[in-house]
């Protein structure tokens, strides 16, 4: 079997790892991947999938089974239609599906229409908009980019002042660009945060382990947002709130989808807010997460190639799953997420690391004629799997001490608090 992945960050070297494990032995091509997944798959690190002349001849020459989109942005510009009107099997959903995430008003008005647990909101396209809607809501504000603002979309300000200077950042200096020409202003939901993924053929759908991501910079909660600094699964949640879930959230976007032409074969990442025993849907994503996929594919014991080879024909088989519990510590750059340094010489890793039981996942590392090199603001993952949560925990972190660049940052409380 053949295999081609889209992408190059973490998410990308986990599906990989996990791919690899599959009984078929499958040859795993990444377009581009990184110089940390050279062991393990043929990389085109010179190249792009943004390079359709390339991903089309990669493509007639390989005849791969099936080729897995890993990041939003390939979905979102239409590229998993464009490989299925020329012949190809696909695992990632159509350019109309990758809407919701990559517009955050589509994701709104999908919930609206079917039924589904969000925060109240209204659309809104200027200051004065912003101006004139805030006595809608309660402090702290939340204005959130419809486009696609790789993390930097949502901004949670605790005063009306703090308010106006975002969308005055958004609307007149146009620091998002087009993502943010239009923007939800929407009430801000408490509570606590899960990652709910599940693959689906458009029809049925397959829930994953439930994760939980760590999405500040700082232990505690503290600091900036960040693309997720650490995760853990399988997080067990009441039989009333996965009651919910499926009932509240899944079910009514299942029906939602499976009424529409368009095809949807892959993943749905749903970020969902529990208060008690109550969902409440944040955003939809269309790919998996990162650093999510770090901690639920070593959980997966059927063989993924010949699952994900099904699902890119449309057919969604069971899943069986491990009772391990595994945990990822993203070990990140300094000034990530703003200005993530690159270039720092790496000392500790070796990327030919193939433990079982605790592994690294790059996620931004480059080889040099000097050695490895920072290459992005998430540098590696460090990865623990063990039969209890707290071993997993201690694996990573164990691992994690191994390696370290100048002022390595990560954060200590994963999977703790
Ligand atoms: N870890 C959050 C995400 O992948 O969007």
């Amino acid at each position: 079997m053949k295999i081609l992945i889209l992408g190059q960050g973490g998410r990308e070297h986990a599906l990989v790892k996990a791919l690899r494990r599959s009984s078929n032995s499958p040859e795993i091509h990444v377009l581009p991947g990184s110089d940390g997944m050279k062991n393990e798959a043929l990389c085109f690190t010179e190249d792009s999938w943004k390079n359709s002349l390339f991903l089309q001849s990669l493509c007639e020459k390989n005849k791969y089974d099936f080729i897995f989109i890993g990041p939003e942005d390939p979905l979102v510009e239409g590229v998993s239609d464009r490989l299925r009107q020329q012949g190809y099997n696909v695992v990632g959903p159509s350019q109309y599906w990758a809407q919701l995430e990559g517009s955050k008003i589509f994701a709104k008005e999908f919930m609206v229409k079917a039924g589904i647990p969000t925060s109240s909101f209204v659309v809104v396209s200027s200051v004065e908009d912003v101006k004139n809607n805030a006595k809608l809501f309660t402090p702290p504000y939340v204005l959130k980019a419809d486009g696609l603002a790789a993390g930097k979309g949502v901004i949670i300000s605790d005063t009306l002042e703090e308010l106006y200077a975002a969308a005055e950042n958004m609307f007149v200096k146009k620091t998002l660009g087009e993502a943010g020409s239009r923007a939800l202003l929407e009430q801000f939901t408490p509570g606590w945060e899960l990652s709910y993924l599940f693959f689906t053929n458009g029809q049925d759908y397959v829930s994953l382990p439930i994760a939980q991501d760590h999405k500040r910079l700082f232990d505690g909660q503290k600091g900036p947002n960040t693309g997720g600094m650490g995760t853990w699964a399988p997080l067990e949640i009441s039989k009333e709130l996965d009651h919910n879930i499926r009932t509240q959230v899944i079910q009514p976007t299942m029906k939602q989808i499976s009424q529409s032409s368009s095809p949807y074969r892959g993943v749905i990442f749903l970020g969902i807010m529990v208060n008690g025993t109550t969902p409440s849907v944040l955003e939809y994503n269309v790919r998996m997460g990162d650093p999510e996929t770090q901690s639920i594919l070593p959980l997966i014991d059927s063989d993924l190639a010949e699952f994900l080879s099904k699902l890119a024909h449309g057919d969604l088989s069971k899943l069986t799953f491990n009772k391990n519990f595994a945990t990822c510590v993203v070990l990140a750059s300094p000034g990530y997420p703003d200005n993530p340094q690159k270039g720092l010489s790496i000392s500790g890793y070796d990327s030919s690391c193939k433990m079982e039981s605790h592994y690294f996942i790059a996620s931004g590392v480059k080889n040099e004629s000097s050695g490895w090199v920072t290459n992005g603001g998430r540098v590696l993952g460090a990865v623990g799997i063990a039969d209890s949560k707290h071993a997993a925990i201690q694996k990573a972190y164990d691992l994690a001490k191994t390696v370290t660049w100048n002022h390595i940052h990560y954060r200590t409380d994963i999977g703790k608090t």
